[in-house]
C-alpha cells in the first residue's frame, strides 16, 4: 500500500504493480467463466482510466516543466493513453464469453505494459534526476487525490490535451461513481 509519504514515482509503480498483477490473474480465470473475466476486466480499467487521468493531470505537466525535451515525451505518453483508452471502451462493449474479448484484453495488456516500461525506464529516472525530493513528494500527493476523484470510465471523446482534460475530469469521476455505487461495478477493485 502507497504511503502519504511517497514520492510520486513510488506511488505510480505501486500503481503500475498492481495493473500488472491483475493481467496475470486474468490468465488464471477459466475461458469459460464470463462473469469473472468481466469483474475482473473492469476493475483493471478502473485501475488504469484513474491512474491515466491523475499522470495527466500532475505527471506529464511535470515532465513538460522539468526536462528539456519534456513536450515531446508527454505528447507520446498522452497519446498511448488515448490509444488504451480506446481498447477499454471496446472492451467494455464486448460480451466477456466472446473470443474477441481475449483478443481485445490481449492488446490492452501489450500496449500498457510497453508504456509501463517506457514509463519506468526513461520518464522516471529522468524526471528523478531533474527534481528534488520534495517536489516529487508533492506530486505524489497530488496523484493520489487525484486518484480519489478521477473517472473509473474510459472516455475517448474527452480531450486528452491538458487543461481541458483537468475540466472534464472532476464531474465525470463523480457520474461513473455514482453508476458504479448503483450497479455495483468494480466492488473488488483496490
Ligand atoms: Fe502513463
Ligand atoms: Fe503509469
Amino acid at each position: 500500500m502507497a504511503t502519504q509519504d511517497d514520492d510520486v514515482i513510488a506511488v505510480l509503480k505501486h500503481d503500475h504493480r498492481e495493473v500488472q498483477e491483475m493481467f496475470a490473474r486474468f490468465g488464471e480465470i477459466s475461458a469459460t467463466d464470463a462473469q469473472e473475466r468481466r469483474e475482473l476486466a473492469d476493475a483493471v480499467i478502473i485501475e488504469l482510466v484513474r491512474h491515466a487521468v491523475a499522470e495527466e493531470q500532475y505527471l506529464y505537466p511535470a515532465v513538460r516543466r522539468y526536462l528539456p525535451d519534456g513536450d515531446e515525451i508527454a505528447d507520446k505518453e498522452i497519446a498511448d493513453h488515448a490509444a488504451a483508452e480506446r481498447t477499454m471502451k471496446e472492451l467494455e462493449e464486448i460480451d466477456a464469453g466472446e473470443k474477441q474479448f481475449d483478443d481485445v484484453f490481449g492488446r490492452l495488456v501489450f500496449d500498457v505494459q510497453r508504456h509501463v516500461h517506457d514509463e519506468e525506464d526513461n520518464l522516471f529516472p529522468r524526471l528523478a534526476t531533474a527534481c528534488d525530493a520534495e517536489t516529487l513528494r508533492d506530486l505524489g500527493r497530488k496523484v493520489e487525490r487525484a486518484k480519489r476523484i478521477a473517472p473509473t470510465r474510459p472516455h475517448p471523446v474527452a480531450p486528452d490535451k491538458p487543461p481541458l482534460n483537468r475540466l472534464v475530469g472532476p464531474g465525470t469521476g463523480l457520474v461513473d461513481r455514482a453508476r458504479d455505487l448503483i450497479s455495483g461495478r468494480g466492488k473488488g477493485a483496490p
